[in-house]
């Protein structure tokens, strides 16, 4: 008898891309759990209360004979989203981010990965190049991967993006692919997977080189409302005053528990294109969770936010001290918000895949070993030789997460984890 696996032509993507490592960690149910970003404080209170005053609404539209109102918050919608919910955005973007935007421009997405997705699929022809910084993001990446994209990795320093290799990588890639990159891929603001934040300044110089040659700049801004500090940076958005070279991507997901809503600006031509093949994808995202979302933004998320962060802020001093008093020798980042820390073993034959497999699982902890955060094909940009060598997977370092269990559990797992890595490196 043939294997079932044989008896389907599967596309040949399904062998290039592996299952994602992050996914597959999320399935462990471990003590000591450092490995996918689960945000660890939701508004339920809030949530609960949205929930019970639509429901009331919703009894007195039916006791008054407003049927076909009602019938509206669960039915299909306009794909680009509901404009109640795109007000509600576009007004906290002006306040939060001083982008003036008009409603009719946001579009609404189910997660902001579908946004991602939506931009690459419209974008993408096989061979095109695009270039991220690294470590990276895989959600972006692979996706990328699959639709046929040429990866350049723009090397990086604890603060992000060196924005004069950015000029540098395009070069090389004009010179040795015979083609232009279009999109650069960035998270200034508490990157995933590093933690850290873009300054000001770089922002600026990134945005003025990407415009000058013409590049898309998807800025992700997925960790935007998860700012420790009281005053955010500008985003590169703000520079963007024609509305020409940066996609603009949030997500509602990290501040408003995963009701998978995504919203985005982006140029006007890319907008048309995402909102054709969103058609594709889901016709819509769901009515309902769209006036949830709105009725969250407009009347309580400034209640119930700070809360949440000033626990976030304390979950990852908790975690930087412990890492402090016990790692062995290396460097970490010192994020200022997000969900995640990264920190890099000196020893560069460290290999934290192994070392989790082999013993940190063991001990009831879990983290993202490095090597999940760098694209299994692609190249990166050498500065020392001025060209593209193939892209080289570090291993020496792990992503941890500070939001998901109380200071006390990540204190005891980072020390325990400490000590074990001491033990192994001396
Ligand atoms: C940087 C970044 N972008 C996008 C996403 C996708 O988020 P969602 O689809 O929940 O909006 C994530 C989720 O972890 C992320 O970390």
């Amino acid at each position: 008898m043939r294997s079932s696996s044989s008896i389907y032509d599967f596309a040949a993507w399904t062998q290039l891309i592996p299952e994602s490592e992050i996914r597959r960690l999320l399935r462990y149910n471990v003590r000591y759990y450092f490995a996918g970003g689960k945000p660890g404080k939701i508004p339920i209170e809030a949530m609960a209360k949205i929930l019970i005053e639509i429901g009331q609404e919703q009894l007195g539209m039916l006791e008054e004979g407003r049927y076909e109102e009602a019938l509206e918050q669960y039915n299909y919608g306009p794909t680009e989203g509901i404009p109640a919910l795109r007000e509600v955005l576009a007004k906290r973007m002006k306040e939060k981010d001083g982008i003036e935007v008009d409603p009719g421009d946001l579009v609404i997405t189910s997660g902001s990965q579908q946004a991602l997705y939506a931009i690459l699929d419209t974008l993408i022809d096989k061979g095109d190049v695009i270039m991220v910084s690294s470590p990276a993001y895989l959600g972006f990446v692979m996706p990328a991967v699959k639709l046929g994209a040429r990866i350049v990795i723009v090397p990086s320093d604890r603060e992000g993006i060196i924005p004069e290799y950015i000029d540098e990588a395009f070069e090389a890639a004009v010179k040795e692919l015979g083609k232009k990159p279009e999109i650069l891929y960035l998270i200034p603001d508490s990157n995933n997977p590093t933690g850290s934040t873009l300054p000001e300044k770089r922002r600026k110089q990134v945005f003025d080189i990407c415009a000058e040659k013409e590049i898309l700049i998807i800025e992700d801004a997925a960790y935007r409302e998860m700012q420790f500090t009281e005053s955010r940076l500008p985003p590169l958005k703000a520079y963007d005053r024609d509305n020409q070279y940066v996609a603009y991507i949030r997500s509602s997901s990290k501040e408003a528990a995963p009701l998978r809503i995504g919203y985005i600006l982006v140029p006007t031509p890319v907008r048309e294109q995402v909102i054709k093949a969103k058609g594709y994808y889901d016709l819509c995202s769901s009515t309902l969770v769209q006036y949830i979302l709105a009725r969250y933004y407009s009347k309580y998320i400034d209640k119930y936010l700070p809360e949440i962060l000033a626990e976030y802020k304390k979950r990852c001093d908790a975690l930087k001290k412990a890492m402090d008093e016990s790692f062995p020798t290396g460097w970490r980042t010192d994020p200022t918000g997000g969900f995640f820390i990264w920190w890099e073993s000196e020893r560069k034959d460290f290999d934290s895949k192994r070392f989790l497999e082999e013993v940190a699982l063991k001990n009831d902890i879990i983290y993202v070993p490095s090597r999940a955060f760098y694209p299994p094909t692609g190249y990166q940009y050498d500065p020392s030789s001025r060209k593209l060598s193939p892209s080289c997977p570090k291993s020496n370092g792990m992503r941890l997460c500070f939001v998901y269990k109380p200071p006390e559990v990540l204190t005891e797992g980072a020390l325990k984890l400490g000590r074990l890595l001491s033990q192994h490196l001396s």
